[in-house]
């Protein structure tokens, strides 16, 4: 039996959406997937992790994957005290920064529980327990990859305070798109505290950027559901440009936004968390998603993929 946690490519709003604006997401194909054995007699969580992964990701991520898998544990109340439980990860999606490879483990890890404890959860549980793992890798997760983890497609999100408050966007036509790794392992935690310390810092700065930012999500909505992908592509830009002056951006994902600009992709930015990770590139027609997916291996991504948003 599958276990599936989508990864997912944040369209608009990475680091915003922590601020309980809007964003746009796209959950990807490639999936984590999950098998839990309990064990009684046991003691200690055990298994593997059969992910395919970029080099370092897994020992960089090593103690905040652990602690994930201890909070979705506990918050389904599954004792890894007084019995043994085996986790074993597989699935197509490559763990890569950016991705959302946490909140893909995290959720098809809740899935795999339940299905050990013998439960029948809903989605939303399921969700909510993907969303405590998160809380493993950083403090103040805005629920946005583990949304798309659990619900796959592509959504409008936005945080709010009690249940995550989401829209499924079905696309008029579905639209080529390429992403990218700098082989830069990013601290989301990191990323994120430090982009609060600068809001403090300077409270105006901030709130200049995020309203700037709030205008580009709605006409990024409006082009998303028009399926004008000049327009969108367009937009992307802007967004990339406003997370260069988050400082979320680094030369390393400039020099392959420039390169897929170049290679003639209509729109390009980074995606997730930043400083590291990844970039994505619209790119409509599968001769233009080729060109890029190679211009971008040319200009030294450390490893480059094609998928299709639906
Ligand atoms: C990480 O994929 C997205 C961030 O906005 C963090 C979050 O939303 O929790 C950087």
């Amino acid at each position: 039996m599958s276990h599936k946690g989508y990864g997912k490519l944040i369209l608009f709003g990475e680091h915003f959406v922590v601020y309980k604006v809007p964003a746009l997401v796209a959950a990807v194909t490639d999936y984590t997937d999950c098998e839990v054995k309990l064990i009684p007699g046991g003691s200690g969580i055990s298994g593997e992790d059969n992910r395919p992964a970029v080099p370092g990701y897994k020992v960089e991520k090593k103690e905040e994957h652990e602690e994930a898998v201890k909070l979705v544990l506990t918050h389904m109340g599954c004792d890894f005290l007084s019995q043994g439980v085996e986790v074993t990860y597989s699935g197509n999606l490559t763990a890569v920064s950016g991705i959302g490879a946490s909140a893909a483990a995290t959720v098809s890890l809740a899935r795999a529980v339940a299905t050990a404890q013998g439960k029948t959860l809903t989605e939303e549980q399921i969700n909510q327990a993907g969303y405590e793992g998160e809380k493993g890798y950083h403090g103040t997760p805005s629920g946005i990859d583990n949304t798309a983890a659990t619900y796959g497609g592509v959504l409008r999100f936005q945080r709010t305070e009690g249940d995550p408050s989401f829209v499924t966007k079905k696309l008029k036509t579905p639209v080529e798109v390429v992403y990218a790794s700098t082989g830069i392992t990013a601290s989301t935690s990191k990323v994120v505290a430090d982009v609060r310390s600068k809001k403090e810092a300077d409270e105006a700065w901030f709130a200049g950027l995020i309203g700037k930012y709030e205008q580009l999500v709605a006409k990024g909505e409006t082009a998303l559901d028009a399926a004008d992908w000049p327009e969108l592509g367009q937009l992307l830009n802007e967004n990339h440009t406003l997370c260069q002056e988050l400082t979320v951006s680094c030369k390393e994902l400039d020099t392959l936004v420039d390169a897929a600009r170049a290679a003639g992709a209509i729109g390009a930015k980074m995606s997730g968390t930043g400083r590291g990770g990844l970039m994505l590139a619209l790119t409509p027609g599968k001769e233009s998603q080729d060109r890029v997916a190679e211009a971008l291996l040319k200009a030294g991504a450390a490893q480059v993929w094609k998928t299709t948003f639906a």
